[in-house]
């Protein structure tokens, strides 16, 4: 018989699940065991008002369809009362989504540091708020599963978007840094670059497009990182949405080493362009460890070859 994936007696904490994907996290993790914390502030997509309501109504269909949840309507940047509800009503926390989330897009030319301040305390500071007051529940316990949201626009930049951008990228390196830090406590973390048909995505992409994107289709991927059986995957990144998913990773040229001497000029790099840019053998770091060997084969270099008429960019240069 194939057995479900389930979450009984864990306390699952979903930020943002009045709605979206957030949404669509509580109800499965609560249809499949858990004890779930519906965290919603209920303003508008843009961070604007608050109210009880978008909490309220994912908890009565949990409820109604015979599970456990309750209601917090704080701000993610109150993250340890959203931490203290799960704490309060179930005694435990398992399980963080850092999912809570708005848009103020402008273009970087008429950004306001409103613009910029609000997202970054919303996705930055609330991630961080909420991981912080879990983090000695994990440690103690020596288990904790936690994943942040970043977004495509993140990781390859998106026009209108810089504030957002900055701080879902930031979701990256948050979460490399706590997965090395928790990996001691089986505290595993993970980060998700999603999409999906929400609010947020209704007024940018045509509903056929839409249509193909369910919330739903995000849910899967979060459960297999969170759940028990997963001991090993962490500090990864994956894209998910419309039925695709995939890990990504920093791909590095294998570049071009120069011994650091008095010949370590522009004209010596220029000369040997070519082999920054070379992704024919590359490289997939995890870390900056390896600098110290290159450093050091580098001192064993000879002196560096100089330029003369160096091209860069099709343009002679002086080196
Ligand atoms: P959504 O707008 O449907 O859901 C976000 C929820 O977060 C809302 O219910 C909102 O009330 C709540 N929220 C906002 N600020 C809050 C705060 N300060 N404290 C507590 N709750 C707050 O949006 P969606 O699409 O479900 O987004 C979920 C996450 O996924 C966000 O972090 C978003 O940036 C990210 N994302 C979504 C993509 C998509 O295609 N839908 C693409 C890439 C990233």
């Amino acid at each position: 018989m194939v057995q479900e994936l389930r979450f009984d007696n864990q306390t699952v904490v979903v930020t943002g699940a009045g709605g979206g994907l957030g949404k669509a996290y509580a109800i499965f993790f609560a249809s499949r065991g858990a004890n779930v914390v519906v965290n919603d502030l209920g303003g508008s997509f843009k961070g604007e008002g608050a109210g009880t309501k978008a909490a309220d109504i994912v908890v009565d269909e949990i409820k109604a369809a015979g599970g456990k949840a309750v209601a917090n309507y704080d701000s993610v940047e109150h993250g340890d009362k959203i931490i203290k509800t799960a704490i309060d009503s179930f005694g435990r926390i398992d399980v963080l989504l850092n999912n809570a989330g708005i848009l103020r897009d402008i273009s970087f030319k008429n950004m306001k540091d409103a613009d910029w301040d609000l997202i970054n305390t919303v996705h930055v500071k609330g991630a961080y708020k909420c991981a912080r007051a879990a983090w000695p529940y994990f440690r103690k316990q020596k288990y904790g599963r936690v994943i942040n949201t970043a977004s495509a626009a993140g990781l390859f930049g998106s026009f209108g978007q810089c504030n957002y951008s900055a701080a879902k990228l930031a979701q990256v390196g948050f979460t490399e840094t706590l997965a090395k830090e928790g990996a001691k406590y089986n505290i595993i973390c993970n980060v998700i670059a999603p999409i999906a048909a929400s609010r947020m995505t209704e007024t940018v992409m045509p509903p056929d497009v839409l249509a193909n994107l369910k919330p739903d289709w995000v849910v899967p991927l979060v459960a297999v990182l969170v759940h028990p059986s997963n001991t090993h995957t962490s500090g990864s990144i994956f894209e998910v949405g419309g039925g695709h998913i995939a890990k990504l990773r920093w791909e590095r040229a294998k570049g071009l080493l120069l011994k650091a001497d008095e010949t370590y000029t522009p004209g010596a790099i220029l000369k040997k362009w070519d082999k920054v840019n070379d992704f024919s053998e590359p490289e997939y770091p995890n870390g900056v460890a390896d600098f110290v060997t290159k450093a050091e084969e580098s001192m064993k270099l000879p002196p560096n070859e100089q330029g003369e008429d160096i091209r860069f960019d099709g343009k002679v240069v002086l080196v």
